[in-house]
């Protein structure tokens, strides 16, 4: 994350213009969705019109997380906290006629939550489950911080509107109360909603109101939601509104109707399997750094995606990358305001790979007409891309037919890339999970729980079922090991804390969990789990990833790191609050070895929504002052040494370790979609050389070659680096560098970008494709065998600068 107390909003939303203009999201914003609305919780049904209101309640096959038993806590807590809500037993009832809107409130906010006021929190997560039902609310539902809202799948609950409905959407997820929201969309982490129809049909069509408000950063996701929107002339309504933040992850969704099906503002985004049906534009970006589209569908719309927003004067959109998806019966599939004179220089970049038309007129339509022509009938785009080209032939600006990425056979479904969504189990009955707790574990933060995890671990694999990780926070002394056909699922995101001596020797480091051994095979499966360290662990891997997956893919679905900066870290502004002389580290602010380790046994492997985070500030503090800045050492983000590869990455992120955030290192055939980084805020001070002294028998880099004869920010941790690999496809990727010692000057717009020099490198034999490489803060964009071969004055953009199409092939 980037805290935003450290920038203004105005370049948050990432529209700061050269000359200072206001930015062009803000009055959409304001224009968009009734800010000011108020809440009005309480039961004065007439004046909501709920006499409109005729809906009837669908009964489907319970889910298991109804009866399962809920025994989840949060040790650090406050006392008495309920994790598991179920909004009937606040007296919701679902029956399409009540007003749901107070109970539903009141199932997420009973206890001390993080609501009105609070800056965040990790003590008081939550999940607010929904049986199938109609849910009618007559005001928004305040969808608070670390809450998951989950829905029955086997049949989804609506949440409906009433026809007299107050407010700008049914779910809110970060409420204005004053001219700022609730929090810094940025800092808004660990929440999910899933399984939903969210209806405002009953709504007048001529209503300003979306779905769900939705500014989130990382660690976030949208899933198998319907949004019902009304299709009627002059519609006002939208899906999703997203002004801004730093996410994420949204997959499985439906949109018909409306005037905008999704309305997003935000620094990346990777988006899949979306399909939108009969609105007036499917989607409309206020702005964006980078976004990756993979399967969207778009029928029967007016306008497909609009990214012409700020004009051609001033864009704001940086750039979408789009992907295995078609358009069909949709007379423009993107409007553009890019031309040969545009600004910024490279916003409003595209590129297009496997794009299916059926009776599209244009495909991309600029300001002065058709740039890229439809077909009446069918056809596919093969590749096509619009801005600025690398290839090892120099570079070139482009608007027209690319060469397309030649996809490795192993991460194809057909001709798609392979997806998989995040498992539920939703056919498997309460009997079918082991729960943790009932095995003896504790969760309580204190108790050391290495061998009753280890236990239940071991029999559920042994009997086919799935480890079910009840809500709380699990020491561990010593590595979990995961065989063959684990499947673990958490509640609200369970802890397993890593602590004592056995993590803590730079010079022996220990897997956390270790997944399978090296040789072994099977699947493995693992969803809604936070690793993290307590105290000092220098030694620690917190993922170690052996186990290799040749018959279906084994799997992390909302598996993050995060290390320190939480209450029971033992790492937080009390031990490690942020220093600018990091002469002299702090040995008790090591918090980690390396986040993940595939090792080189490993193979078949999909990771969507993972976020490996070592902390830069205390989530726990209630201060917007530097937002309780922290200085901690972690010395490798993600290293990917698969011998086979077919690795799959969709929407995840790595920031703030020390040498590198990503790196591939003899390893082939991998899959990117938004990868996004940064670099640790204290680096240069020290580089990235200190604390941990590279060990080469996992390829760390040793920045010799790479800084010998340079002067200015050498030796900072790559966002990316590839050594030695082949068949590596980023489609989208956002490597940022926001500081230097904590000072911002460095990546201001139109300033020097040189909080370091190079950010992305690739050694020796490697081959490797980049769609939309959105860099900040970094003179060079991309440099091979310690050569720069992009630099960001050749390609500015809106705030970061970007190379549409990158490869080495
Ligand atoms: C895409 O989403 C739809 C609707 O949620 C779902 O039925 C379908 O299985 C998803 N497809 C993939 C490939 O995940
Ligand atoms: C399109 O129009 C602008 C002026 O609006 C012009 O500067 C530009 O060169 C034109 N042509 C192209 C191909 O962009």
């Amino acid at each position: 994350m980037h805290i935003s107390s450290l920038l203004p909003l105005s370049l948050l939303l990432g529209s700061l213009s050269p000359a200072g203009a206001i930015p062009v999201a803000e009055s959409a914003i304001d224009a968009l969705q009734g800010r000011h609305d108020g809440y009005h919780y309480g039961s004065d049904l007439a004046s909501r019109g709920f006499s409109d209101v005729k809906i009837v309640a669908r009964d489907g096959p319970e889910f298991w997380m109804e009866s399962i038993k809920h025994q989840g806590i949060s040790p650090m807590g406050p006392s008495e906290y309920t994790v598991f809500r179920n909004v009937k037993d606040f007296g919701a009832k679902g029956d399409g006629v009540t007003d749901d809107t107070e109970a539903i409130n009141n199932a997420i906010s009973s206890g001390t939550r993080c609501g009105q006021g609070c800056f965040s929190s990790t003590t008081t997560p939550a999940v607010v489950y929904f049986p199938s039902g109609s849910y009618v609310i007559s005001a928004p539902i305040f969808d608070y911080y670390n809450t998951i809202i989950i829905g029955n799948p086997n049949s989804l609950p609506v949440i409906k509107a009433s026809s007299g409905f107050k407010g700008g959407y049914l779910i809110d997820g970060d409420p204005y109360f004053s001219a700022d929201p609730n929090w810094p969309a940025t800092t808004v982490f660990w929440r999910q909603v899933r399984n939903f129809v969210l209806d405002t049909t009953a709504v007048a069509a001529g209503t300003q109101i979306s779905g769900i408000h939705w500014p989130t950063a990382q660690a976030t996701s949208l899933q198998n939601i319907v949004f019902q929107l009304s299709a009627d002339q002059g519609t006002e309504h939208q899906g999703i509104f997203c002004e801004s933040g730093s996410a994420g992850f949204a997959g499985d969704l439906v949109f018909n109707g409306g005037k905008i099906g999704a309305a997003l503002g935000n620094q990346q985004f990777t988006m899949r399997n979306l399909t939108f049906n009969n609105a007036v534009t499917a989607i409309s970006h206020f702005w964006n750094w980078g976004w990756t589209y993979q399967g969207i569908t778009i029928n029967n719309c007016q306008l497909g995606i609009d990214i012409s927003t700020g004009g051609s004067e001033q864009q704001s959109v940086g750039s979408i990358t789009l992907f295995d998806s078609s358009f069909a019966n949709t007379p423009v599939a993107i409007k553009s305001a890019k031309t040969d004179s545009s600004a910024p220089q490279t916003a409003g970049s595209i590129i297009l790979e496997n794009v299916a038309l059926d009776n599209v007129g244009v495909v991309v339509e600029g300001p002065n007409g058709t740039v890229l022509a439809g077909s009446p009938g069918s056809s596919v785009i093969a590749a096509w891309g619009q801005g600025n080209q690398y290839t090892p032939t120099g570079p070139t600006k482009v608007a027209g037919d690319i060469t397309p990425v030649s996809r490795p056979a192993g991460l194809l479904d057909g001709q798609m890339y392979y997806q998989r969504s995040k498992p539920q189990y939703e056919s498997l009955s309460a009997s079918s999970f082991s729960s943790v707790r009932d095995g003896g574990a504790k969760g309580d933060g204190t108790t050391d729980d290495t061998a009753a995890l280890q236990s239940v671990i071991d029999s559920a694999a042994g009997s086919g079922k799935v480890v079910y990780m009840d809500a709380g926070v699990y020491k561990v002394t010593n590595t979990l090991k995961i065989p063959a056909n684990s499947k673990i699922v958490g509640e609200a995101y369970p802890v397993i804390m890593s602590s004592g001596d056995f993590f803590n020797n730079m010079d022996s480091p220990k897997p956390v969990i270790q997944v399978g051994q090296a040789g072994d095979q099977g699947q493995v499966e693992l969803s809604d789990l936070i690793l993290s360290t307590q105290g000092p662990q220098a030694g620690a891997i917190l993922i170690q990833w052996n186990i290799a997956s040749p018959s279906a893919p084994a799997g992390l679905w909302d598996v993050h790191a995060r290390v320190g900066g939480f209450a029971g870290s033992q790492q937080t502004t009390a031990q490690c609050a942020k220093t600018t002389d990091s002469s002299d580290v702090n040995k008790n602010c090591i918090a980690a070895y390396m986040l993940m380790h595939v090792t080189p046994s490993a193979s078949n492997l999909y990771m969507e929504n993972c976020w490996l985070w070592v902390s830069d500030h205390d989530v726990d503090v209630q201060t917007e002052a530097d937002g309780g800045q922290i200085t901690l050492y972690s010395g490798r983000g993600l290293n990917v040494e698969s011998t086979e590869g077919n690795i799959w990455l969709s929407g995840t992120s790595v920031e703030h370790s020390s040498l590198y955030q990503y790196q591939f290192a003899s390893t082939k055939n991998v899959y990117m979609g938004q990868i996004q980084t940064e670099t640790a805020y204290y680096q240069p001070n020290p580089n990235a050389l200190t604390p941990f002294t590279p060990n080469t028998a996992i390829h760390d880099p040793e920045f010799a070659s790479s800084c010998s004869g340079s002067t200015g920010n050498c030796a900072l941790g790559w966002g990316l680096r590839v050594v030695d690999s082949t068949d590596l496809y980023v489609y989208g990727a956002g490597l940022y560098s926001f500081f230097n010692n904590y000072d911002a000057t460095c990546s201001a717009y139109g300033g020097p970008q040189n909080c370091q020099n190079s950010i992305f490198s690739i050694e020796g034999a490697s081959e490797i494709s980049v769609y939309n490489l959105n860099v900040l803060g970094s003179k060079s964009l991309v440099d091979q065998d310690g050569k720069s071969l992009a630099s960001y004055s050749d390609n500015i953009g809106v705030f970061t600068n970007n190379i549409a199409y990158f490869t080495t092939k």
